[in-house]
C-alpha cells in the first residue's frame, strides 16, 4: 500500500505538533485514510537547532526545492509563516500539483482567493482550518455545518495570546510584559508578537471568517483594528470591580451588501459567556438567520491543538485523493468547493 508523502515547511511550535500527531495517532490515521502517512522532508532555517521532537537529521533540509519540486511529495504542509515569499513557494508547489495544508492566516487573509483559485485550476486541495482559532473546527463549521444558512454576524475571541495576557492580568494582577513573555514561551504568540497585541492577527482571522461566512470579499485594510497595548492593569482592575471583564473581540456583521469588521478591546458583563473564555482559549459566536445563535469554543493557540486542525485537514486531503483515484469525483471535490472563497 503506497504511503502518502508529506513535505513539511517549518518545524517550530506547530510543525513539531504535526510530527507528534502523525506519529502518535498512526492507527487512527491509518483507519481514516487507509494508507500510511510518511513525512519525507522537513524545511527548517537552522539544521543544528534543538527540536521539540526527535527527527532523523536526514529528513531535515534548508532547501525548499527538495520539497516543492520533488514529484514524490503529495502534500505540502506549510507551518513556517511569512507572506510574500511563502505565497510564491505555495504557488510553485500548486503548479507542481501538490495539495496544500496551511496554518498561515497572514497569507490567507491577503492572498487566500488567489491561492484557492490556483489550487482549483491545478486540481489541488488547499485547506486552512488551523489559520483561525487553533483547534476549533470553525472553518469547517461555517462552510459545511452551516452551509444552508445565511450568516448575519460573527463575533468572538480569536487571538489566544491577547486572551492569555488579559486573563492573567485580570485574575492574577500580573504585569503585561511578563505575561507576554509567558505567552511567547508557551508557543502562543506569533514570531513577531506585535501582530497579536496590536490586534492584527485577530483582524486577519476575522477577514477569513467574514469572507467565508458572508461569501463576500472582505479587505484587511477596511478592518478597524485596536489592540491591547494601551490597556492598563488599572483599567482591568476597575472594570472587574464594576462587574465587567475586558476581552479583545472581533466583530463582523453584514448589512445588505455591506460588511463591517472590527477588532477592539471590549467590556463584557461577567455573566456574558465570552467573559468566561480564559487563557489561550477562543470562542466564536455565529449568528444565522435560520439557526439563530451558535457558539464554538476551544483552545485557540498552541502546538497540539493547532496541529490537530492541520492533520485533520490532511486527512481530508488524502480522502479526496483516494476518492479521485477511485473515480468518485462527484463526492470528492465537495469539501474543496466548500472551502473556496468567492471570486473577486
Ligand atoms: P515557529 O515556532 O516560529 O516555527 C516556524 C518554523 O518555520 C521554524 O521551524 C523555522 O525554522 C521555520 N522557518 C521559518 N522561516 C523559514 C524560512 N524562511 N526557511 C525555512 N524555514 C523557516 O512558528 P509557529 O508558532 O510554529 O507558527 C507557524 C505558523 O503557524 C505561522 O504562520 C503561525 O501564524 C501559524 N499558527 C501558529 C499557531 C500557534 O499557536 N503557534 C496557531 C495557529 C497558526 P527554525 O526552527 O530552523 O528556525
Ligand atoms: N498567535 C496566535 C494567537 C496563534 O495567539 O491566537 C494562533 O493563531
Amino acid at each position: 500500500m503506497k504511503a502518502i508523502s508529506i513535505g513539511l515547511l517549518g518545524l517550530g511550535t506547530v510543525g513539531s505538533g504535526v510530527i507528534k500527531i502523525i506519529e502518535n495517532h498512526q492507527d487512527k490515521l491509518m483507519h481514516q485514510v487507509g494508507c500510511p502517512i510518511q513525512v519525507k522532508k522537513v524545511l527548517v532555517q537552522e539544521l543544528g537547532k534543538e527540536r521539540a521532537v526527535k527527527i532523523d537529521e536526514s529528513v531535515l533540509t534548508t532547501d525548499v526545492n527538495e520539497i516543492i519540486n520533488d514529484p514524490g511529495i503529495d502534500v505540502v504542509i506549510e507551518v513556517m509563516g511569512g507572506v510574500e515569499k511563502t505565497r510564491e513557494l505555495l504557488l510553485q508547489a500548486i503548479e507542481n500539483k501538490k495539495h496544500i495544508v496551511t496554518a498561515n492566516k497572514d497569507l490567507m487573509a491577503i492572498y487566500g482567493s488567489e491561492l484557492l483559485r490556483a489550487a482549483s485550476a491545478n486540481g489541488c486541495d488547499l485547506f486552512y482550518e488551523a489559520s483561525v482559532a487553533g483547534g476549533i473546527p470553525i472553518i469547517r463549521s461555517l462552510v459545511d455545518g452551516l452551509a444552508s444558512d445565511r450568516i448575519t454576524k460573527l463575533m468572538g475571541i480569536v487571538n489566544g495570546t491577547t486572551n492569555y495576557i488579559l486573563t492573567k492580568m485580570t485574575q492574577e494582577g500580573l504585569a503585561y510584559g511578563d505575561v507576554l513573555k509567558e505567552a511567547q514561551a508557551l508557543g502562543y504568540a506569533e514570531a513577531n508578537p506585535a501582530s497579536d497585541v496590536e490586534g492584527l492577527d485577530a483582524a486577519r482571522k476575522m477577514v477569513i471568517l467574514a469572507t467565508l461566512g458572508f461569501s463576500m470579499k472582505v479587505d484587511l485594510d477596511d478592518v478597524k483594528t485596536t489592540g491591547i497595548t494601551k490597556v492598563t492593569e488599572e483599567d482591568l482592575h476597575y472594570a472587574k470591580q464594576l462587574g465587567y471583564t475586558m476581552k479583545l473581540l472581533g466583530i463582523a456583521h453584514r448589512d445588505g451588501e455591506r460588511v463591517e469588521v472590527s477588532v477592539q478591546p471590549t467590556l463584557l458583563p461577567h455573566s456574558h459567556p465570552l467573559a468566561s473564555v480564559h487563557n489561550e482559549y477562543n470562542a466564536v459566536y455565529v449568528y444565522g438567520e435560520a439557526v439563530g445563535e451558535t457558539m464554538f469554543y476551544g483552545p485557540g493557540a498552541g502546538s497540539l491543538p493547532t496541529a490537530t486542525s492541520i492533520v485533520s485537514d490532511l486527512v481530508g486531503v488524502v480522502k479526496n485523493m483516494r476518492l479521485e483515484v477511485n473515480g468518485s469525483s462527484a463526492i470528492a471535490p465537495q469539501h474543496e468547493k466548500n472551502l473556496k472563497a468567492p471570486e473577486e
